[in-house]
């Protein structure tokens, strides 16, 4: 029964996708446990380069059920648009599942998220606009629909009435805006989606612990990441879900017994989309070169990452709060070209050397990171694909990071390419 958890260390697009992926070709099933279409997964497989939203990065393999958990929001015209851009492009989907306890993310909630954001102004907290806050709001309001409503219609119309009726309210009265018709709405999600979607929708759970007492190893998919986790992230400047390790418990019901690999992913230095606290953000050239050479732009949003050095602090309390086993390091490649290389070994704040997370957050916000500075390796790594190729400046950092962080860099991706990764341990 052994399971792996593959979770983002830092504020996301570290590489889960890559890395789900690559440990696909030893799985059976591959489970996204939370978030939505805020996500942004990708995938380069002989040059091909797939954009994975919804869909579980195990697609593209044959032998892999691909699993949609119930702590997913579910947008289904999303959903179907992504299966099918999938199948244009000869990927088999008919083997997805989809938890009928995940919820929806319908076009009002899309529409909530917009104006909060609007509402906010300068204090906005940049989410993705997916709808995700207010998906997850009527989830926890008791107001949320499920994808197992779709298949009893006269309950989807009941449940859509029910969610719009505050929805509504809040369009009219806080945002001015006009009423969503629930009928209506409710025709174009049955018409448009239910049929399509029907085959897919299942009891995850029982298909999950059957694989898991018939001895298969299951991948759970972290989207999103640590320090975007609802309770462990730099709130408000979070998601609305739990993207720590605890979370594939939740979101996809399983206890934490079965788990015995937990993947932590973290780019060899650091980036954030949206607002929010960066201890080690840049605004200098190294920045630049992370920003260029990383092709940091967001896969679905296009919006420009935040680029920053690698933090160990950070990282040493994602072990914790992950139980991380190990840790893959991603897009090494990208300091390629730089003279050095920081990493943020502890922070000074109000005059003192501190080495753990602050749990105070207004401590967090003015933390200034010491760093230690190792020189550069000044070599392509895009071709690296044995712990013998790396120059010995390249193996210090990654030696040094591995000391700071306290488990083991098992492996070390050079290239967004399926094969262009290092193995450094068994
Ligand atoms: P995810 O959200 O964690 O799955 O990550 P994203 O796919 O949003 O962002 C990671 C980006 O970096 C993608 O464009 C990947 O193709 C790319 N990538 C992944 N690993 C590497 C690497 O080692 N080097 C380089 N240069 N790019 C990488
Ligand atoms: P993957 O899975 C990076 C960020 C948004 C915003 C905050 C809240 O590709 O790593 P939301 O729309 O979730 O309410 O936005 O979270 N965010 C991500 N940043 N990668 C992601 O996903 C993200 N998903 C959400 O930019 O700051
Ligand atoms: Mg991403």
């Amino acid at each position: 029964m052994p399971a792996t958890i593959v979770v983002g260390t830092q504020w996301g697009d570290e590489g889960k996708g890559k890395f789900t992926d690559l440990l696909s070709k030893e799985m059976s099933m591959v489970v996204r446990y939370q978030g939505g279409h805020n996500a942004g997964h990708t995938l380069v497989v002989d040059g091909e380069t797939f954009a994975l939203q919804l869909v579980p990065s195990g697609i593209l393999y044959d032998h892999i059920v691909p699993v949609i958990g119930n702590g997913v929001v579910v947008d289904p015209f999303v959903l179907l648009a992504e299966m099918d851009k999938l199948a244009r492009r000869g990927v088999d989907t008919t083997r997805l599942r989809v938890s009928g306890n995940a919820h929806l993310i319908l076009p009002y909630h899309q529409q909530l998220d917009a104006l909060h954001e609007r509402h906010l102004g300068k204090a906005k907290l940049g989410t993705t606009k997916r709808g995700i806050g207010p998906a997850y709001a009527d989830k926890a309001m008791r107001l949320g629909i499920r994808v197992q409503d779709l298949l009893d219609e006269d309950i989807f119309r009941q449940k859509v009435e029910g969610s719009l009726t505050h929805a509504n309210k809040v369009l009219t009265k806080v945002f001015n805006r006009l009423p969503v018709d629930p009928a209506e709405l409710a025709d174009k999600v049955l018409g448009e989606c239910l049929e399509p979607l029907r085959p897919h929708i299942c009891d995850t759970i029982d298909l999950v612990h059957t694989a898991l007492e018939g001895g298969q190893h299951v991948l759970f998919e972290g989207a999103q990441a640590t320090f975007l986790d609802l309770d462990h992230g730099t709130y408000p400047f979070v998601t609305s879900s739990n993207p720590t390790a605890g979370g594939a418990c939740t979101g996809a019901g399983i206890g934490p017994k079965h788990i015995n690999r937990v993947l932590g992913i973290a780019k060899a230095y650091t980036t954030r989309v949206g607002s929010g606290p960066f201890p080690t953000e840049l605004f200098d050239e190294a920045g630049e070169t992370m920003v260029t050479v990383g092709r940091e732009f967001g896969t679905n949003t296009g919006r420009r990452r935040r680029p920053g050095w690698f933090d160990a602090v950070m990282l040493r309390h994602a072990v914790r709060l992950n139980s991380l086993t190990e840790l893959a390091i991603t897009k090494l490649d990208v300091l390629d070209s730089l003279d050095t290389v920081k990493i943020c070994v502890a922070y000074e704040i109000d005059g003192q050397r501190v080495e753990k997370m602050p749990y105070h957050q207004s401590d967090f916000h003015h933390a200034t990171p010491i760093y230690e500075e190792v020189p550069g390796w000044k070599t392509d790594l895009s071709h690296a694909t044995e712990p013998g190729h790396l120059p010995p400046a390249a193996q210090h950092y990654l030696d040094l990071l591995e000391e700071q962080v306290g488990v083991p860099v098992s492996l070390v991706s050079t290239g967004p390419g399926r094969d262009q990764y290092i193995q450094r341990t068994a």
